[in-house]
């Protein structure tokens, strides 16, 4: 069973008599445990088709199937269980919240979750925490506010909080746009070992050589795909 699939998928983007074609006919299928990246020129439709799957927009036409179940019918507060219960998301600009420790940051899905016995007790949304900034290298900056942590130490943070909630799907948009060379080589470790563990991995990326690690390459060019590539 695949984990998602599309068909025909369109989104048009409309602002007064202009009309923009941002995702064409789109057709994908993401099975389990895949590693995928998406590149494409700037204005190819990446970021766009990245929140079309991860139930944050929703397509003009076309079908959108999680685990073979349809996702039209459902209520926005349905979509936001999905998306808190299957799905991670990492983006460019960290979106963390500045007022609040790393600690604060990563609980904050948890806050919102409700487990099998319904709401997840603070001192356990403290140890998840604790445990995934654990995974992330950054135990010893628990206490710190994003301002006083590194843009790569920020990445991490985000990352942290992707995975809190053990999301079978990670969505990730231009996770290392705004780091150095080597942090960069270090969010790709990460996502790699996550890789390793079953988790799915969606990432939009510019640089070529970080898509070249994913074993799937999807490119688009004005929306549509046009390249999908198995190997490595
Ligand atoms: N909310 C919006 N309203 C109108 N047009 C939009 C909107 N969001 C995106 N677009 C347009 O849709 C197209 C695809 O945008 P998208 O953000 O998906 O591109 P991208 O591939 O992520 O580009 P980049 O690499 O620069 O981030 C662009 O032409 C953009 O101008
Ligand atoms: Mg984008």
């Amino acid at each position: 069973m695949s984990l998602i699939t599309t068909e025909n998928l369109n989104k048009v983007f409309t602002r007064g008599d202009e009309t923009i074609q941002a995702i064409r006919d789109l057709n994908l299928s993401i099975e389990p445990a895949e590693f995928i990246s998406i590149t494409g020129a700037s204005g190819s439709g990446k970021s766009t088709l990245l929140y079309i799957l991860g139930l944050l927009d929703k397509p003009t036409s076309g079908r959108y199937f999680l685990h073979d179940q349809s996702v039209e019918h459902l209520s926005d507060t349905e979509l936001a269980n999905l998306r808190n219960k299957f799905m991670g998301f990492v983006f460019q600009s960290f979106h963390l919240l500045p007022r609040a420790s790393a600690l604060r940051n990563v609980m904050m899905p948890l806050v919102y979750a409700t487990g099998h016995d319904g709401q997840i007790s603070e001192s356990e949304q403290r140890d998840r925490a604790m445990s995934a900034l654990d995974l992330v290298g950054l135990a010893d900056r628990v206490n710190h506010h994003p301002n006083e942590l590194s843009g790569g130490q920020r990445q991490r943070v985000a990352i942290a909080r992707a995975v809190v909630n053990n999301p079978r799907l990670i969505f990730a948009d231009e996770p290392t746009g705004n780091l150095d060379s080597k942090s960069g080589r270090d969010i790709l470790a990460l996502f790699e070992r996550l890789h390793a563990q079953g988790v799915t991995i969606l990432m939009v990326t510019h640089d070529q050589s970080i898509a070249e690690r994913a074993h799937r390459q999807v490119v688009l060019k004005d929306g549509a795909l046009v390249e999908d590539r198995r190997g490595a």
